[in-house]
């Protein structure tokens, strides 16, 4: 069986884009393939600050996913930290790569481009633990988002580069995109929706915070008579990646026919995502009952974790002459 690993940094509230991205693939996926699945709080650590924010972003994280239907028999699930040998591996990877390689990476660009004075060793360093995270477990596919296509490649980079210096030890993962859902826009009709952007849907935000998220989505102004054309609407965007096949045609007659607004297009929307997301929001309150349980999905996940993670730096120390 193939074996699938991701991680999601547990850095604010979830949103429609981390959802359809990534998060839908990873509990989908849970039924065909061996799914190992974490939460990278280390990797949240550059932009989180707050140890109390930390504490609470690592459990929201782990009740929307249990909520949205993951399933600790089926996938282990775990904290990035609760694995130290994480860590360990970015050390030995970051003693191969070369600092050019780094330089080029996007996030790292993006960063220097935006002129930011507070960016860090561990922001530069980033993509060697995401390897590191990667390929601890040898998986086969990593389902991701687009934006992180080149972290991957950087990862599979990594495995050859210790390959060639230490004989072959890592196989190459390959990352999954879903092509439809790999880049959700973002309520401000232009940007992919980002919690750094502030442009999002947050699908357990309460009903009211949902709304205003909803009806702020920026539209054109063509006139309520007039005919619309979906494709160039972010409200059927957001429609189209959850709604089925008859209920998307029965609202592309309605923006081509005239006489419906934004607005009304909208409120189809938000009724949609409640009735879409209702089990789930749900689910989540139940499970907000029951910390304990979340707690003890993490500790076995990262028991079960180890004996991989561990297994591998056995190799790995063997292969580098630290034992
Ligand atoms: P954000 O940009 O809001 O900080 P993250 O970087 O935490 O989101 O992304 C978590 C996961 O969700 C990643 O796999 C990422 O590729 C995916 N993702 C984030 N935003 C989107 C989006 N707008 N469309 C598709 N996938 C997304
Ligand atoms: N960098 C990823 C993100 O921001 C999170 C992540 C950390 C990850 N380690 C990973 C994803 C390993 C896949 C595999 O979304």
């Amino acid at each position: 069986m193939k074996r699938i690993l991701s991680g999601v940094q547990p850095s604010g509230k979830i949103h429609l884009g981390n959802y359809l991205g990534a998060i839908r693939q990873h509990i989908e996926m849970q039924n065909k393939f061996e799914c190992f699945l974490f939460i990278a709080d280390l990797h949240a650590l550059t932009t989180v600050r707050d140890a109390k924010i930390m504490r609470e972003n690592t459990l929201n994280l782990a009740l929307d996913y249990l909520a949205l239907g993951l399933d600790p028999e089926k996938t282990i699930f775990f904290k990035q930290s609760d694995v130290p040998e994480h860590c360990e591996l970015a050390w030995i990877f970051d003693c191969i790569t070369p600092m050019g390689f780094l330089e080029r990476a996007h996030a790292w660009k993006d960063a220097q481009a935006k002129g930011k004075k507070d960016t860090t060793v561990g922001l530069f360093n980033y993509p060697i633990l995401m390897a590191a995270d990667i390929l601890l477990y040898q998986p086969d596919v990593i389902p991701v988002g687009q934006d992180q296509k080149q972290h991957v490649e950087i990862s599979r980079d990594t495995a050859l580069n210790f390959n060639k210096h230490f004989g072959e030890t890592f196989k190459l993962p390959e990352p999954y995109i879903k092509e439809n859902v790999a880049t959700v826009r973002g309520t401000d009709g232009v940007n992919k929706m980002s919690k750094s952007y502030g442009n999002v849907i947050e699908i357990f935000a309460e009903e009211k915070v949902l709304q205003k998220q909803v009806m702020s989505i920026v539209t054109d102004s063509t006139p309520i008579e007039s005919p619309k054309d979906p494709k160039k609407c972010t409200v059927f965007h957001l429609y189209e990646c959850v709604a089925m096949s008859t209920e998307i045609t029965n609202l592309k007659k309605k923006y081509e026919a005239g006489g419906f607004g934004y607005g009304d297009a909208k409120k189809e929307l938000l009724k949609k995502l409640l009735e879409y997301f209702g089990p789930a929001r749900k689910k989540r309150i139940e499970l907000q009952k029951n910390l304990r349980y979340v707690d003890e999905v993490l500790e076995k996940g990262a028991t079960n974790a180890r004996k991989i993670a561990s297994a591998t730096m056995a190799k790995v120390r063997r292969k580098i002459g630290t034992r």
